[in-house]
C-alpha cells in the first residue's frame, strides 16, 4: 500500500493518479482532511479517506491497518496561508513531519517529503542557488522546512529511515487549483487567462522565482524514490528546478497565446515573500545524483496549461 497525505491539494491531486497509475487503484490510499467529491483524487479511483496529520492516534491507526511500504507526506500549509496562520503552519507542518518520520522509524516504511524553495531567505545567493548554502528563511513556511529536513537527515542517519526530499520551486498546473503559496501567481495567470482574459498579479511584473510544470514535479518524485539509495548524497532535501521566468515574462508568453490578455499588477503581502526567495536554483546536485532532468520548458509548458484549459 502507497499512502499519500494531503492529497487532495495541488500536488496530490497529480501524484495520487500518477502512483494510481503504477501500483493499482486498491494499492493507493489517498488521505487528506476531505476529499472533495468530483475532485481529481476522487476521481482517480484511489482508496480515500480522511485523515488529520496531526492526529498522532489517526496516523498511527491508519498506518497499523495498512502497513505502508511508502508513505508520499504532501499535508502543509503553504507560505502565504503560513504568514496569516503561523500557528496552524507550525502545527500541520512540523507535528506532520515528525509524526511521520517517527512512524517511518518503527514501521519501516519509506517516505517522501516535499521541502521548498522557502527554506531560503535574504541572506541566500539569489542567483544559481548551490544546493549547500544558507538556509536561514523568514516565513514561517520556510523555518517549517528548514526543521524537516534537519529531522530528515536526523532519522535518515541515526536511525536509517529512508526518506527523501525535494525543495519544490513554484509548481504550475491545470487539474487543482494551488493552495496559499506566494508562486501562486503562476497559475492563477493561466486560469485568469482563460476565464477573463486579464488577471492583477499579485507580485511586481520584475519578480523572477524558480517554477516548473506538474508532470516534472511528478516526475521527480517518482524518479527520486526509484533511485538507488546508495547513490543519494543529499538527505536534507535536493535542490530542484525546471525553469525561472518574472512575472512579466510569463505574462508575455500567455499573452502570445491569448491574444488581447491584459496584465495588471498590485504587489501584495506576498511581494515581500517572494523577494526573499531565490531568482535561479542550481538544481546540478539532483540531476548527479539521481539524473534529474525536467521535460518542460517555459514555451511547452504554456502550451499545455493553456490547451488543458480551453
Ligand atoms: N509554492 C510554494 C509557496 O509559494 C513554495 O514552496 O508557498
Amino acid at each position: 500500500m502507497i499512502l499519500v497525505t494531503g492529497a487532495g491539494g495541488q500536488l496530490g491531486s497529480d501524484l495520487v493518479e500518477a502512483l494510481v497509475a503504477r501500483h493499482g487503484a486498491d494499492n493507493v490510499l489517498a488521505t487528506d482532511l476531505r476529499i472533495e467529491p468530483g475532485s481529481p483524487v476522487a476521481r482517480s479511483g484511489a482508496r480515500t479517506a480522511s485523515l488529520d496529520v496531526t492526529d498522532a492516534e489517526a496516523l498511527t491507526t491508519a498506518v497499523r491497518e495498512h502497513a505502508p511500504e511508502a508513505v508520499y507526506h504532501l499535508a502543509g500549509i503553504l507560505s502565504a496561508r503560513g504568514e496569516q496562520r503561523p500557528d496552524l503552519c507550525w502545527e500541520v507542518n512540523i507535528q506532520g513531519v515528525r509524526l511521520v518520520l517517527e512512524l517511518a522509524r518503527i514501521a519501516g516504511f519509506r517516505v517522501f517529503w516535499p521541502s521548498s524553495i522557502a527554506v531560503f531567505g535574504p541572506d541566500t545567493p539569489r542567483y544559481d542557488t548551490p544546493q549547500a548554502t544558507v538556509t536561514h528563511p523568514s516565513t514561517m513556511y520556510g523555518i517549517t522546512k528548514v526543521a524537516g529536513e534537519m529531522l530528515a537527515e536526523y532519522y535518515a542517519r541515526r536511525w536509517n529511515v529512508d526518506v527523501r526530499s525535494v525543495r519544490y520551486p513554484g509548481i504550475i498546473s491545470w487539474s487543482a487549483p494551488p493552495g496559499g503559496g506566494t508562486t501562486d501567481f503562476a497559475p492563477e495567470m493561466f486560469f485568469e487567462a482563460r476565464r477573463s482574459s486579464k488577471y492583477t498579479c499579485f507580485v511586481g511584473p520584475h519578480t523572477r522565482l524558480p517554477m516548473m510544470y506538474m508532470p516534472d514535479a511528478v516526475k521527480a518524485a517518482l524518479d527520486l524514490m526509484d533511485a538507488d539509495a546508495s547513490r543519494l548524497t543529499v538527505r536534507t532535501s535536493y535542490n530542484l528546478t525546471a525553469f525561472s521566468f518574472s512575472a512579466e515574462e510569463l505574462a508575455r508568453e500567455v499573452k502570445a497565446r491569448v491574444p488581447g490578455f491584459e496584465i495588471a499588477y498590485a504587489p501584495d503581502y506576498r511581494q515581500a515573500i517572494a523577494d526573499t526567495w531565490p531568482a535561479v536554483i542550481d538544481d546540478s546536485q539532483a540531476r548527479a545524483d539521481w539524473d534529474w532532468n525536467p521535460a518542460f520548458d517555459v514555451g511547452a509548458m504554456a502550451d499545455d496549461m493553456l490547451a488543458h484549459l480551453a
